[in-house]
């Protein structure tokens, strides 16, 4: 079966509020005409009904950068699964290696998050990778494999892994194809092993930028791309999607 691309913009704690309406115009006018693909742009949690409003009559998803541990109550700062559902988010990302790593979001609470989103009707978009000390290791397969174990006995429709190497999100120094292929290619066995899927898309993130995104999409376990620092420019996230849906 063949998978639809996704396209996916992490915006992090980046843009004002007046920048999502002429992003939305900009970037709908620039990917007129490609077909097929799924797009994705997760704003921070507080533009997520202007970046809705936005993206009414349009064809891109609302996704979120994380998802509660839980459907309600005392989580000061968080927002749930359901309530992202009612603004019409589509996708979540959790386990995204800043949350790991800046925020030190461990197993249990990831775990919590993924139930809780999967739980509202979400689907989730499931960050991995390794850091350089682990890579240096030859570690990086057991730390993905590990990060996976979360995902054991989750239902398979509502998931994507997102693989981003720690090393190269935000360095300007992006895995090369190869690199990710390999990698991608132990998640894909370890999905079609653990969970009896081969169509969970894999995508790859990590210093994605124009030039780039056509040598990474032409991997055959490469479905699509989570896309930082370069999605934050409406001609910059259309030309990755332009190059990376061609093939
Ligand atoms: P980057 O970020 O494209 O700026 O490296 C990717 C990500 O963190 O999702």
């Amino acid at each position: 079966m063949k998978k639809t691309r996704l396209f996916a913009a992490n915006w992090k704690m980046n843009k004002k509020a007046s920048e999502i309406a002429p992003f939305v115009r900009e970037l709908s006018q620039k990917i007129s005409g490609i077909d097929g693909v799924e797009i994705a742009v997760a704003p921070i949690m507080a533009h997520l009904p202007l970046l809705a409003a936005s993206l009414q009559g349009t064809s891109l998803r609302l996704a979120a950068q994380n998802a509660g541990p839980a459907a309600s109550g005392a989580f000061t700062g968080e927002v749930s699964g359901s309530q992202l559902k009612e603004i019409g988010v589509t996708y979540a990302l959790i386990g995204h290696s800043e949350r790991r790593h800046v925020f030190h979001e461990g197993k249990e609470l990831l775990a919590k998050r993924l139930t809780a989103a999967l739980e509202a009707g979400l689907s989730v978009i499931y960050c991995v990778g390794e850091t350089l000390q682990e890579r240096k290791a030859g570690a990086t397969r057991k730390v993905v494999e590990e990060q996976l174990e979360l995902l054991k006995g989750r239902p398979t429709e509502a998931l994507v892994v997102a693989y981003e190497p720690v090393w190269a999100i935000g360095t300007g120094e992006n895995a090369t194809p190869e690199q990710a292929e390999e990698v991608h290619g132990w998640i894909a066995e370890w999905l079609e092993r653990q969970l009896k899927s081969s169509s969970i898309r894999i995508l790859y993130g990590g210093s994605v930028k124009p030039d780039n995104a056509a040598g990474l999409m032409a991997r055959k376990n490469v479905d699509g791309l989570l896309i930082g620092g370069a999605s934050l420019e409406a001609q910059g996230f259309a030309d990755i999607i332009r190059h990376g849906s061609k093939g």
